[in-house]
């Protein structure tokens, strides 16, 4: 196969470290492009039209695939992402950057969230009042690791290590109601796997029970995919988000009647594992660690105790109001090992599951990873998050299987994903069985996750 170094494409941004086919070096070149297309007034929105904003783990998403050849954006991403940090440390799921520019068509905008209810919101600029799944401190370290400046790389973390701790703080103090360090999120977005078959049990008992829910959700969202989501769903979302805006934010009140608080695996995964990226900037900076590994053990050990499922071998939600876990088997079932959570036995049991015909289906393991379960009822191939394939699942379950002594397949998992990419460019979501993409043609965590799986294969 013809070989060509990247620094022949492109010498002044890439690394010359890694070898790339020609098909290979096209698919980076592309994906930067996506990248530099996006990228409006600092900082990069998920993709035109559909989400024409900032959002939280997007942007920590893309900076990955920004370090590897833009320090300065990188570092940048994050750091008008944390300009909508509220004062009590909640990083907001959407920073309504642009919002007057952008036509304030996206819904729900602004004014939907109330945020002004809270005395802990930013004044200079929009945001939501919800969050989404921590990857931030990850992505801190990953952009120090890829620095060619490391001063200016230490000087960013020194800059962000307070937002970062104020950040998990806030998980701990507000969003931890037994203490266990198993944090709940409070809105199925929250999750960033919106419409998963995790929550059907939570949102069809809020269907069952409308008496109990006030009768305020008029509305709908727009620019959302009609065929992804019903109409009663919407109500229901809308119903979550309008319940934490009357309850001025006042995480106390939440908790007393909200009908959707659930401890999600996603969620408390990717929080260890930016718990131990926050100990190790902690060490480089010359700080305490301790208090971070405090918090990465004993959320993973409260992971090990309450939403392991033995009799399944994978990992469950649990559902706080109906203390119970969630007993439905999606591909973030398997992503604790990401975070080194399992016991080896645990993630020899994690891989048979993911490596039978319920996540590689008919072709033979053609196109990997369904988000859920083909087994599941709620299993569909073509909606959203309850089957299609999304490209930052599949990294985290790739950089799980490494981490976790599944070399082979973590190898094969990546070749998987590059091969989709290949086929269908850099789409939203990819339909399992087809590989054909979804949703928006150009997506920005896939394109810079392409980037990231490109080139730190070796690292
Ligand atoms: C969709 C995804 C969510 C993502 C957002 C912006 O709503 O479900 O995870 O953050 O798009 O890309």
């Amino acid at each position: 196969m013809t070989s060509a170094l990247i620094s022949n494409v492109d010498s002044v941004c890439f690394p010359a470290r890694v070898r790339l086919s020609e098909k290979d070096t096209s698919l980076l070149q592309r994906a930067k492009a996506v990248l530099d297309s996006h990228w409006i007034e600092e900082t990069t929105h998920p993709a035109s039209q559909l989400y024409p904003h900032q959002w939280s783990w997007d942007s920590g998403f893309i900076a990955m695939g920004y370090a590897h050849y833009d320090q300065e954006r990188a570092m940048q991403e994050l750091r008008s992402l944390f300009e909508g940090q509220w004062k009590n440390g909640m990083l907001p799921h959407i920073v309504f950057r642009n919002w007057e520019q952008q036509g304030k068509t996206y819904c729900p905008g602004p004014e939907d969230w109330q945020v002004e209810r809270s005395p802990y919101a930013p004044c200079h600029i929009p945001t939501s009042g919800i969050i989404q799944p921590p990857v931030h401190a990850t992505t801190a370290l990953h952009i120090y690791h890829h620095a060619h400046d490391q001063k200016r790389a230490c000087d960013f973390l020194i800059e962000l290590f307070p937002k970062l701790f104020a950040w998990h703080h806030y998980l701990y103090r507000e969003r931890n109601p037994e203490q266990d360090g198993l944090i709940y999120i409070r809105h199925p977005w929250e999750s960033g796997q919106d419409n998963s078959p995790l929550w059907d049990s939570v949102m069809q008992r809020m269907m069952l029970a409308p008496h109990r829910l006030p009768s305020h959700t008029h509305g709908h969202i727009r620019l959302v995919k009609a065929d992804a989501r019903s109409r009663e769903e919407d109500e229901l979302y809308l119903y979550l988000l309008k319940h934490a805006g009357d309850c001025g934010y006042d995480e106390a009140l939440i908790q007393r009647d909200c009908p959707f608080l659930v401890q999600d695996v996603l969620f408390n995964t990717l929080l260890v594992k930016a718990n131990q990226d926050l100990a190790a900037i902690a060490t480089l900076l010359g700080f305490d660690a301790q208090p971070f590994e405090y918090w990465a053990r004993q959320t993973a050990t409260s992971m090990n105790a309450k939403l392991w499922n033995p009799f399944e071998g994978f990992y469950t939600s649990y559902d706080l109001v109906a203390e119970a876990q969630i007993p439905v088997c999606v591909a973030s079932s398997f992503a604790p090992m990401y975070a080194r959570i399992p016991r080896p036995e645990q993630s020899s049991e994690m891989v048979s599951h993911l490596f039978s015909s319920a996540f590689q289906g008919h072709s033979l393991g053609k196109w990997a990873v369904p988000s859920c379960s083909r087994q599941e009822m709620g299993f569909s191939p073509y909606l959203y998050w309850r089957g299609p394939i999304w490209m930052n699942l599949n990294w985290i379950l790739h950089h799980g299987l490494r981490v976790s002594g599944f070399a082979t397949e973590a190898e094969h998992l990546r070749q998987l994903t590059l091969r989709l990419l290949h086929r269908s460019g850099f789409c939203e979501y990819f339909h399992p069985d087809s590989g054909e993409g979804l949703g928006a043609t150009q997506y920005s965590w896939s394109a810079a996750l392409a980037i990231d799986l490109l080139l730190d294969c070796s690292s």
